[in-house]
C-alpha cells in the first residue's frame, strides 16, 4: 500500500511511519522541512520525506495521487483547525476511496468526570478536536479516528515523560494540580503498532474510532518522581497550581483512564511493551542520546 504519513517527523508520526515502512508498505511523509534532521533520518528506514505544509491544498493534492491511505498525525499549534480542514478538503477534492487514519487524543472529552473512557463516552462537542472529528464525519471520506492516551517510551522527544526528564535534569522534579489523578498511557511503539493492524485492512475500520492505551494507568505523580529518580535527581517533587500552566497540564487535571478493549478486539492488538513505570529507564537513555 503507498501511504501518506503527515508529522512523520514527529514524536508519534515518525514512529508510525518507520513501522508501516518496515512492513512493507511505501512510506511518504509530508514535512515542512525535507532537509531537517529529523526528515533526512526517516530516509534511513526508507521513507521518503517530502516538503510541504498542510495548508497548501494544491501541493498536497498532487502528493495524494496514487496514495491509498493517509495516516494524519501532525499537529500544527499555530492553526490546528485549518490545517485538517486543508486535509479534508484535499482529500475529499482527490475523490476516491483513499483511507484517512485521522489522530486526535482524548481532549476530545472536555473537562469530564467519567471513571473510564470509551469510545461511547460522550465527547465535549465544545472541544475543537471533538469538532473536527464531527466535521470529519460529516464529510464522508472513508476514516478511522484514533485516540491515544499519553503516549511515551522511545526518545520521549515531545512527551510530558520527556518534559519531566528535561524538568529532573535543570531544575528539579514538578508535579502540577490534582495529586491523585490517574492516567492511561500507550508506548509509542505499541501506538505505531496499532496504526499497522488498522492498515492491513483499513475498509474494516471505516468510520470506527479506536481509544489507545496500555492496561496499566498510573498516576503521573508516580510517573514524575520515577522519571527523576531515573535522570539521577533525588530531589523531593515540588507541586505546583495548574493555572498558567500549558494546556496538557490543564485539560488532564483529571482522571483519564482508558478501556481500549474495543480497539484490541478489532485490531486484533495487544500492546506488547513495558508499562509507563519500567520503560522509564529505556526511555530517558534514548531521551539523553537524542538531546541536542
Ligand atoms: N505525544 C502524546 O503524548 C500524544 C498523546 C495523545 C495524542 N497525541 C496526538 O498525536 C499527534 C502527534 O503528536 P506528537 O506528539 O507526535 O506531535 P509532534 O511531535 O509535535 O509532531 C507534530 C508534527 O506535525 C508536523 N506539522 C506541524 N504543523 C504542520 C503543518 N502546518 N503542515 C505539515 N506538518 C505539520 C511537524 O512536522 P514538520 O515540522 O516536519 O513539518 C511535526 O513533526 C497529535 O495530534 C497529538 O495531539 C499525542
Amino acid at each position: 500500500m503507498r501511504v501518506l504519513v503527515t508529522g512523520a517527523t514527529g514524536y508519534v508520526g515518525h514512529a508510525v511511519a518507520v513501522a508501516l515502512a518496515e512492513v512493507g508498505h511505501e512510506v511518504a511523509a509530508l514535512t515542512r522541512d525535507s532537509g531537517s534532521g529529523r526528515a533526512r533520518a526517516l530516509e534511513d528506514f526508507g521513507v521518503l520525506p517530502l516538503r510541504g505544509r498542510l495548508a497548501d491544498r494544491a501541493l498536497l493534492s498532487g502528493m495524494l495521487v496514487g496514495v491509498d491511505a493517509v495516516v494524519h498525525t501532525a499537529f500544527d499549534p499555530d492553526d490546528p483547525v485549518g490545517a485538517d480542514r486543508a486535509l479534508f478538503a484535499a482529500l475529499a477534492a482527490a475523490g476516491g476511496r483513499r483511507h484517512l487514519v485521522y489522530t486526535t487524543g482524548c481532549s476530545v472529552y472536555g473537562e469530564h468526570a467519567h471513571a473510564m473512557l470509551t469510545p461511547q463516552t460522550p465527547v465535549d462537542n465544545g472541544n475543537v478536536r471533538a469538532r473536527l472529528e464531527a466535521e470529519l464525519r460529516g464529510a464522508g471520506l472513508p476514516h478511522t479516528v484514533l485516540r491515544p492516551a499519553m503516549v511515551h517510551g522511545g526518545d520521549a522527544r515531545s512527551s510530558i515523560v520527556g518534559d519531566w526528564f528535561r524538568e529532573a535534569a535543570s531544575t528539579g522534579p514538578v508535579h502540577r494540580g490534582r495529586r491523585d489523578k490517574v492516567w492511561s498511557w500507550i508506548h509509542v511503539e505499541d501506538l505505531a503498532r496499532a496504526y499497522v493492524a488498522l492498515l492491513r485492512a483499513p475498509g474494516d475500520h471505516e468510520g470506527c474510532t479506536y481509544l489507545l492505551a496500555d492496561a496499566h494507568p498510573a498516576t503521573p505523580l508516580a510517573v514524575v518522581e520515577a522519571a527523576a529518580r531515573v535522570a539521577g535527581n533525588s530531589d523531593a517533587v515540588a507541586f505546583a497550581p495548574i493555572e498558567n500552566e500549558k494546556p496538557v497540564y490543564r485539560v488532564f487535571d483529571r482522571d483519564e483512564v482508558i478501556d481500549s478493549s474495543v480497539a484490541r478486539a478489532a485490531l486484533g492488538w495487544t500492546p506488547q511493551e513495558s508499562d509507563v513505570l519500567a520503560a522509564l529507564p529505556p526511555s530517558f537513555e534514548r531521551w539523553s542520546a537524542a538531546r541536542p
